[in-house]
């Protein structure tokens, strides 16, 4: 089963560029291994992010999402069995602000 996860959250204030380009290379590199697909926006300290794939990789990935020192306030705000995914390709796509 194909789910769809989006959730907020507000960035550590050590998160600066570099550290942004770390998550985004690590997130892609776990997400092609465990079959995840979604995309990451950043801007003005906030992140909002959607996962895509299995209902158990998705879960897990949340968990361990949720519980990374590099935000809080992390808010579930959707949460969806899908059909097809919206961001297949994408291991995990960006779009980022310095806002
Ligand atoms: C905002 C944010 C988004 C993240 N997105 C992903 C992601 O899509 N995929 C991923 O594997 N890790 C992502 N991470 C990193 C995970 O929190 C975690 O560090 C990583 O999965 C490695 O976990 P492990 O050390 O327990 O294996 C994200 C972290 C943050 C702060």
């Amino acid at each position: 089963m194909l789910v769809r996860l989006m959730y907020a959250s507000r960035a550590a204030d050590s998160v600066d560029q570099d550290e942004l380009l770390a998550i985004l290379k690590q997130s892609k590199s776990g997400n092609a291994t465990s079959g995840i697909t979604g995309v990451l926006c950043f801007s003005g300290g906030i992140f909002l992010q959607v996962l895509e794939g299995g209902r158990m990789p998705v879960n897990a990935l949340y968990n361990r999402i949720a519980a990374d020192t590099r935000h809080r306030d992390v808010v579930l705000l959707s949460y969806e069995e899908i059909g097809e995914r919206r961001f297949a390709g994408w291991s995990m796509g960006q779009s980022t602000s310095r806002g």
